[in-house]
């Protein structure tokens, strides 16, 4: 039996990195997976590929921070499945910059997606675990959240934010039987952090190596690193931890 046969998922951003990692683990531990990405061609590429090997999935395409999309994809899921037992919160974009480089669209941009897609999706989702008076919602914040790094300012007031809401969430879902979570990873090598290499440093294996160095384990994260704690906080075995953000870093904050 597989730690979460017959639960119900879903995860955002699982058309890539940590998102897609968690979605084949998930499905491999029985959940019936659902890939929601605004990128329609990767959750479909990525539930076919669920679907032909390990597990149930499928593919819904939803832009997290629009109100109308967030509730008709909860809908879509309550009504083919029944219920939802896991909101994995986890799609989101970087901003690179201090606060004069950051320009106020990239500020909104990246407090759109990353905050009000956070909170639409759980708006979305919540009465749906309310009515089932279970749910596990996951969200994913950062180390940043924690620890100041330089050039972050959008990026870490967004999931900052993500942190604080997580426990404000929690206090009222407690007596609902939900519970809520965010997960604080450090860096951790996915396609978002290529990209932000070449957006941060002229010299991208510059950034690489001064990345390196402030984690204990001298390496960076691997997605599946992210997906065995999500897995953690998705099923039950965790049924005590509530308002929590799992450090998940290699050490980066704790060994300051
Ligand atoms: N990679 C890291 O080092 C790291 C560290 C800490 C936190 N995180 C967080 O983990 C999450 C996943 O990061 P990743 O590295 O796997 O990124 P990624 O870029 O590989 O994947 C993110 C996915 O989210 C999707 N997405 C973007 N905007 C969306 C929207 N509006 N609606 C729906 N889907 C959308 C993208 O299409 C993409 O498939 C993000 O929230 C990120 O901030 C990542």
């Amino acid at each position: 039996m597989g730690h979460l046969e017959g639960k119900v998922c879903l995860i955002t951003g699982a058309g890539s990195g940590i998102g897609l990692t968690t979605a084949q683990l998930f499905a491999r531990e029985g959940a019936q997976v659902i890939v929601a990405d605004i990128d329609r061609t990767a959750a479909e590429q990525a539930a076919a590929g669920i679907a032909a090997t390990t597990g149930l999935a499928t593919a819904v395409q939803v832009d997290v921070a629009d109100a109308e999309q967030s509730v008709a994809t909860a809908a879509s899921v309550v009504a083919e499945f029944g219920r939802i037992d896991v909101l994995f919160n986890n799609a989101g974009i970087p901003g690179v910059g201090d606060v004069i480089e950051t320009d106020p669209e990239l500020f909104d941009r990246v407090m759109r997606v990353n905050v009000r897609g956070v909170f639409l999706m759980s708006r979305a989702v919540v009465p749906h675990m309310m009515a089932q008076r279970s749910g596990s919602i996951i969200n994913a914040s950062s180390a940043l959240a924690i620890v100041g790094v330089a050039r972050r300012v959008s990026y870490a007031a967004s999931k900052g934010a993500v942190l604080a809401m997580t426990k404000s969430m929690q206090v009222d879902l407690a007596p609902y039987g939900v519970r809520v979570n965010a997960l604080c990873p450090g860096t951790v090598m996915t396609p978002f952090v290529e990209r932000y290499l070449k957006q941060s440093y002229a010299d991208p294996e510059e950034g690489m190596a001064s990345i390196r160095k402030r984690q204990l384990t001298r390496e960076l994260g691997q997605p599946m690193d992210v997906a065995q704690a999500a897995l953690f906080l998705a099923t039950d075995e965790s049924r005590f931890i509530m308002a929590s953000g799992l450090v998940i870093d290699g050490g980066m904050t704790g060994g300051r």
